[in-house]
């Protein structure tokens, strides 16, 4: 290899680069410690879910890596970004671009039909054409399979059908990875499987995803990792066949063994 070439060939560190990486990364509300040092890693392309019981800062977690919350030490990289580093408006919403955040509750905007829904942001925040914006969106609702409801309002859908649009939302953003905070939680048993559906299609196509789920099957099913957290610590983490089929820590054991099945109809969980 010549000098060029040596110059040119990115070091393989940097290639490796996770996409997303969380270091010693600790928050407190007040004197309320929520996160206690965790580390985090997800590369492009890679689906990676966090699951652990209600306020064991999973939500908290999510929010630290666009830069809603500030947790007090740690490093938060997104890319080559340090978010923590971050300090203007201009510069919190490059990184939430990048971001894409959907959310247990859909907050479409109700006074808006679906397409516009999807319209609103690549125009006004992206600086995007509005035929451009419209045919992108088009497709994504094609994706979704939401097509035939582009002229309703939020109102008129269904909890699943909403948070279709909410995805295809996030996705018109054109984001670098995309955040899930229990995407289901709010949605009654039957469209469940349709709103799973469209997110395991967006893990095959190669989009970076993190996952915070109760569905334990479906976590199993399209993740490539997942972590255990507890008490604002990771207490395992490692690929899904490996922490659902054999968890090394008790805690995990009794959280799996008593967190509800999912609606996706796969085969049970294997019980350590
Ligand atoms: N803005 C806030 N101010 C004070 N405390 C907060 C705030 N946000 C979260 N908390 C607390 O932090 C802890 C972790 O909350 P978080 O929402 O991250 O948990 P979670 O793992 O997402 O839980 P769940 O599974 O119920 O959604 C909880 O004790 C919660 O009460
Ligand atoms: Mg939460």
């Amino acid at each position: 290899m010549n000098a060029t070439e040596a110059f040119l060939k990115p070091a393989p560190a940097v290639v490796n680069l996770p996409l997303v990486q969380l270091r010693d990364v600790h928050l407190a509300f007040g004197a309320t410690e929520v996160l206690r040092g965790i580390d985090l890693e997800v590369h492009r392309g890679r689906a990676v879910s966090i699951v652990g019981p209600s306020g064991s800062g999973k939500s908290t977690l999510l929010r630290c890596i666009t830069g809603l919350v500030a947790p007090q030490r740690g490093e938060i990289r997104v890319g080559e970004t340090d978010v923590r580093s971050l300090r203007t408006e201009g510069e919190l919403i490059a990184l939430r671009k990048r971001v894409g955040f959907v959310f247990q509750q859909y907050n479409l905007f109700p006074h808006l039909t679906v397409l516009q829904n999807l319209v609103i942001a690549p125009t006004r925040v992206s600086g995007r054409s509005h035929a451009d914006a419209e045919r992108d969106a088009r497709a994504l609702l094609e994706k979704v399979r939401l097509s035939h409801k582009e002229a309703a309002y939020p109102g008129e859908l269904s909890g699943g059908q909403q948070q279709r649009v909410a995805i295809a939302r996030a996705l018109a953003m054109r984001p670098e990875l995309i955040l899930f905070d229990e995407v289901t939680s709010a949605l009654d048993p039957e469209t469940v499987g349709e709103v799973l559906t469209v997110i395991r299609e967006l893990v095959r196509e190669g989009m970076t995803c993190v996952l915070v789920t109760h569905e334990m099957r479906f976590a199993e099913e399209v993740s490539d990792h997942v972590y255990f957290t507890e008490g604002g610590r990771v207490v395992e983490h490692g690929p899904p066949s490996r922490l659902f089929g054999a968890p090394a820590h008790e805690r995990t054991r009794n959280f799996l063994q008593r967190a509800p099945s999912g609606a996706t109809g796969l085969s049970p969980l294997a019980r350590a």
